[in-house]
């Protein structure tokens, strides 16, 4: 099955000066153990790493251990961009695809098992913890407007997973009509297509700020001993 990685990001919220999937964690990059993960996956058969190309050198050396097993893929401007690029330079074999950001390190294979098994059944799906805190929907004096049930309120992850038709299609919708989503299941749902949730672990967390570099190392290492 095929695999696109989003890392053409530049961790702006990490203030690292540099893209956050090039910093050190335990010893290699953080996009190093997204594809070590990846790759103890037994479904995974092709990696597509969507990057930007003043990242390709650096990025291809810290991960160098999968070289013969990823294809590059210039990203865009935006996480949408760069996906809607992954998605065109699909193999032509790739009929369904998952869909899993480089920043989400501390992901478990059998999640990734688990999203090709379930994609077996379905068009869409995605990963997604349910939500523990109570949600407030405000305006823009931040005052609260509404609490949402949270019975019905989940927390959207990566991986997700699409047939490669739907997704090109749904791409192509959003930059005909200038959709602006934060996840490729967003464009699926303004769609009217459905997408099925499978549950995910509350330990693929997505490394956003500094916080989260201490709580993957710690993760990491209790995982390696
Ligand atoms: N991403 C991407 N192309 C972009 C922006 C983001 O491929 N133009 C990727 C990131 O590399 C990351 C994933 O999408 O793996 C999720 O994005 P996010 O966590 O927001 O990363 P950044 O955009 O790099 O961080 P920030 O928003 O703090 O700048
Ligand atoms: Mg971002």
């Amino acid at each position: 099955m095929h695999l696109l990685i989003p890392a053409a990001g530049s961790g702006s919220r990490m203030k690292a000066g540099k893209n956050k999937l090039l910093l050190n964690l335990n010893g290699e990059s953080i996009l190093y153990w997204t594809l070590k993960a990846v790759f103890l996956s037994e479904k995974v058969s092709w990696v597509g790493i969507i990057g930007q190309p003043y990242d390709k050198s650096e990025i291809i050396d810290s991960i160098k251990e999968f070289s013969d097993k990823t294809c590059w893929i210039n990203g865009g401007n935006t996480r949408q961009e760069s996906v809607r690029n992954g998605v065109n330079n699909l193999p032509n074999n790739a009929t369904k695809v998952l869909i899993h950001d480089g920043a989400r390190c501390l992901i478990k294979p059998e999640l990734i098992d688990k999203c090709f098994t379930e994609l077996e059944e379905n068009d869409a799906v995605i990963s997604a913890v349910k939500v523990i805190d109570t949600i407030k929907v405000v305006n823009e004096n931040r005052i609260i407007k509404e609490t949402p049930n949270r019975n019905f309120l989940w927390a959207a992850q990566t991986p997700q997973g699409f047939l490669v038709t739907q997704l090109k299609k749904a791409h192509q919708q959003a930059k005909e009509n200038s959709w602006d989503v934060t996840d490729d299941a967003s464009l699926f749902e303004l769609l009217k297509w459905p997408v099925k949730i499978i549950e995910g672990n509350s330990t693929n967390i997505k490394i956003t700020s500094p916080i989260d570099l201490k709580i993957a190392s710690l993760f990491l290492s209790n995982s390696q001993s």
